[in-house]
């Protein structure tokens, strides 16, 4: 397994570009399996969790060819299993299951476990297909959904889901009759798949807001179509501008998605400006300082930027607190900022950081995506030498983050562990 071994104390200066958007290469890769003609996408970031999602594509009989942040797909004989192996290193598998019922009508889809962060349960997902017809079996861990075909039903969601929303959307697409969505996710990531779909003829308005209704069309004509860039890495090298006290001008950085995030980090000290050649980032003269940060979904402060965010608390002046809402167990990089120097408490969902004047670089280990982030983060702006550890979990969701900082001034090497 690699670790990042990383310098501190230099500040981040130049530009840095923002990849495609993780969150929503994934559900529009599983689109296509949706189409009955061969898809082109652009902007796709090349990520571990891409290669999982196109080998998943290609046992379902989905070829794809993938070169140069190109995704081409092409639809063959589709054999609807997604398996354990494939599902337990990623959960986003799971959104396969709404394009094969709308395509096959039957599914065998190994049912998500949880992950470092929660249980991440699929009830809502499940729970909406049988509201348009689906049954289900748990049969030795898969889920196999069956329908004679799907149709259209009136969905309130108990809490907006973005795989829920996603995957419902995909299966409503084709089904017979019209769908509507309540208590929606209203994220970017949603909203873009919803583009990606009308693009390929579906009908679907409300994306983006908390009611969307979807008319089933008999079938989808694929498109060429680029992906939107990744918010969270764009969120998370504002971040490094500001713990690093350096200033960096951020490509295709999504700034209105990220409207929340660039608020929180103005309270705290930063100077975020949009410029004609992208978003730049500068910590103030009088340096950061505290704030507070409730978790909640689009357009509210996003979870994924909530561990990135507390790293830079570590080292504010006063006191911060973080009430994560959306995950029960999102607090897995807190022991490993601790042992690098920070002061933070936990009380159930909430987290109490008091600053101090500076982390001390240490050996930290990875536990999941957005901890890594939070760790290589905290490593920049550390005295002396900081080792994080299992970084694979990095390597889902970052594209080259030790290339892209170190070409901004950051001393980083990958190493084997
Ligand atoms: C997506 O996960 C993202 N992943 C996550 O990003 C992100 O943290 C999350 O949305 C919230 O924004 C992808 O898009 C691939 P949810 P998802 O369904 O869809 C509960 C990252 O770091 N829930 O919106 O799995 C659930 O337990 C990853 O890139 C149910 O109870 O999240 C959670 O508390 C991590 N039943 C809340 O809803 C369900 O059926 C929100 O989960 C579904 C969800």
């Amino acid at each position: 397994m690699d670790k990042l071994r990383i310098e501190g104390g230099v500040p981040l200066h130049g530009t840095i570009a923002v990849s495609g958007s993780k969150n929503a290469a994934l559900p529009i890769l599983f689109a296509s399996i949706l189409l009955d003609s061969p898809a082109s996408f652009l902007n796709v970031p090349h990520l571990q969790d891409i290669e999982t999602t196109l080998r998943l594509l290609r046992m379902i009989g989905v070829s794809c060819e993938n070169e140069d942040h190109v995704v081409q797909t092409e639809p063959g004989n589709l054999l609807p299993e997604a398996p354990y192996d494939l599902v337990r290193t990623m959960r986003a598998s799971v959104l396969c299951l709404g394009p094969l019922l709308a395509r096959l009508g039957r599914a065998r889809v190994s049912l998500p476990g949880g992950c470092a962060i929660g249980a991440r349960p699929v009830d809502q997902h499940l729970k909406a297909f049988e509201q348009m017809g689906a049954r289900f079996d748990l049969e030795g861990g898969d889920i196999i959904g069956r329908t004679s075909r799907l149709r259209g039903a009136h969905i309130v969601f108990d809490m907006p889901t973005v795989g829920g929303t996603e995957n419902v959307m995909m299966a409503a697409v084709l089904a017979d009759g019209t769908t509507i969505l309540e208590n929606a996710a209203r994220e970017p990531e949603v909203v873009d798949l919803a583009k990606f779909l009308i693009s390929c003829g579906a009908n679907i308005v409300g994306h983006g807001t908390p009611i969307i209704t979807i008319k089933g069309v008999s079938s989808l004509s694929a498109n060429t179509y680029s992906i939107m860039p990744d918010r969270i890495e764009a969120g998370t090298f504002l971040a490094a501008a500001g713990i690093t006290k350096g200033k960096l001008l951020i490509k295709h950085c999504p700034y209105q998605e990220l409207e929340t995030v660039i608020n929180k980090l103005q309270e705290m000290g930063m100077q975020i400006t949009k410029t004609s050649e992208g978003v730049l980032a500068e910590l103030g003269k009088a340096g950061l300082h505290g704030t507070d940060v409730k978790t909640q979904p689009y357009p509210g402060f996003p979870t994924d930027m909530q561990a990135q965010i507390m790293a830079l608390m570590s080292v504010a002046s006063q006191s911060s607190i973080v009430d994560e809402r959306i995950f029960e167990n999102r607090f897995m990089h807190v022991p490993e900022l601790i042992r690098m120097g920070a002061k933070i408490t936990i009380s159930g969902h909430t987290a109490m950081i008091r600053g101090v004047s500076h982390l001390i670089g240490a050996q930290v280990m990875a536990s999941d995506l957005r901890a890594s982030a939070s760790l290589v983060l905290a490593g920049l702006a550390a005295h002396g030498t900081t080792n994080v550890r299992r970084i694979y979990h990095l390597d889902r969701g970052y594209e080259q983050i030790e290339k892209k900082l170190n070409a901004v001034g950051a001393r980083i090497t990958r190493e084997q562990q």
